[in-house]
């Protein structure tokens, strides 16, 4: 009706497309409105559980002490008598651990699941302290130091390592900055060389799509290798790898093992596996069962030793391969 009266002259036509264009834009904006009352609501809850755990006290104790800077690399680690629980268990997952790591060697150590492989890397990376026991570096108990330079002395990939979406060089580089060339040396050295060739924007291709359409997906070798690209990339004194190959091709696989003696160099390394068959070649094994260090030697010794946990798993493994 408000039409007919605008014909017939009552109001004018431009009126009222302006003030039924006013109505529809306030109705639009009050739902807009209502929306992000509700948004702001939820939001609140999320932020508030964010707030929270950033005001959990930190209990870990920090030392203060620096890490020697040493150019032969000669940082030793120690296990003593280690035991440890996780917070909110009561049975242990590495029990009167000792273990010292020979500077500037490979240590393969190898286990059945749950043993306490990845345990002890989390205590290396004092990720928990350790119940009972200590872990010295060179000797000092290593809460003593000051933690952001005792980590400068590792370059780990752990079992469930991240990749972020964001461009390749910056994951390799772990930071904003990246040193393109040695991004693209470390990537071809972890295997990833080809791959990257093939990306039209190089290190500055984006992994995953989610800030960026045209960015790559990769599958779990490909993340595997450009973890350790990461790895390489850090050039630390002490590298430790949880299950480096267990995505890669068998292909894949013996070239980083190839190459492995020229990657590490002579840095200290730790690799885990579940590949007897790969940590045959390492002249140092270290075999876990139930949170313990049980043999540890090369593999003829340790297979010589007679209804051994290593001559299980090794022969468990071995029917396949024969
Ligand atoms: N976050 C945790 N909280 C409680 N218990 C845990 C936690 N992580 C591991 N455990 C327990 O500690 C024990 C050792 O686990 P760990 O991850 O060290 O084994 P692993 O040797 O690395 O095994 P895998 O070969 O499967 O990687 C297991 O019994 C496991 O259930
Ligand atoms: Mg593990």
């Amino acid at each position: 009706s408000i039409g007919l009266r605008a014909l017939a002259g009552m109001y004018a036509i431009g009126s009222v497309v302006q003030y039924v264009g006013a109505i529809t834009s306030l109705v639009d904006n009050l739902t807009a409105f209502v929306y992000t009352c509700a948004g702001l609501k939820t939001n609140c809850q999320y932020l508030a559980q964010f707030y929270e755990f950033l005001d959990l006290p930190d209990i870990k104790y920090k030392g203060s002490l620096t890490t020697e800077k040493r150019i032969d690399n000669h940082y030793e680690i120690e296990f003593h008598n280690v035991s440890f629980k996780y917070p909110g268990t009561d049975t242990y997952a590495l029990k009167n651990f000792d273990l010292k790591l020979r500077v500037g060697q490979r240590l393969a150590v190898v286990g059945m699941n749950g043993s306490g492989k990845t345990t002890m890397i989390k205590l290396l990376c004092r990720l928990y302290d350790p119940t009972e026991g200590e872990i010295t570096l060179n000797g000092i108990n290593i809460k003593k130091y000051d933690y952001a330079e005792y980590m400068d002395l590792f370059a780990v990939v752990f079992q469930d390592f991240k990749l972020f979406a964001l461009p390749l060089g910056q994951n390799v580089a772990a930071a904003a900055q990246v040193d393109q060339e040695r991004a693209a040396l470390c990537l071809e050295k972890a295997g990833f060389g080809k791959r990257l060739q093939g990306f039209s924007q190089g290190l500055d291709t984006c992994l995953y799509k989610e800030f960026d359409k045209e960015g790559v997906e990769v599958s779990g070798g490909e993340a595997q290798k450009i973890a350790l690209a990461r790895a390489l990339y850090k050039d630390a004194p002490i590298i430790v790898l949880d299950e480096p190959t267990a995505a890669l091709d068998p292909i894949a696989e013996s070239e980083v093992y190839a190459k492995f003696n020229e990657i590490v160099k002579a840095k200290t390394a730790v690799y885990i596996s579940h590949r007897l068959s790969s940590c045959r070649f390492c002249d140092d094994i270290a075999v876990f069962h139930e949170g313990r260090l049980v043999q540890r030697g090369n593999h003829e010794q340790l297979l010589g030793e007679k209804g051994s946990k290593y001559e299980e798993l090794w022969n468990a493994q071995a029917q396949y391969y024969q």
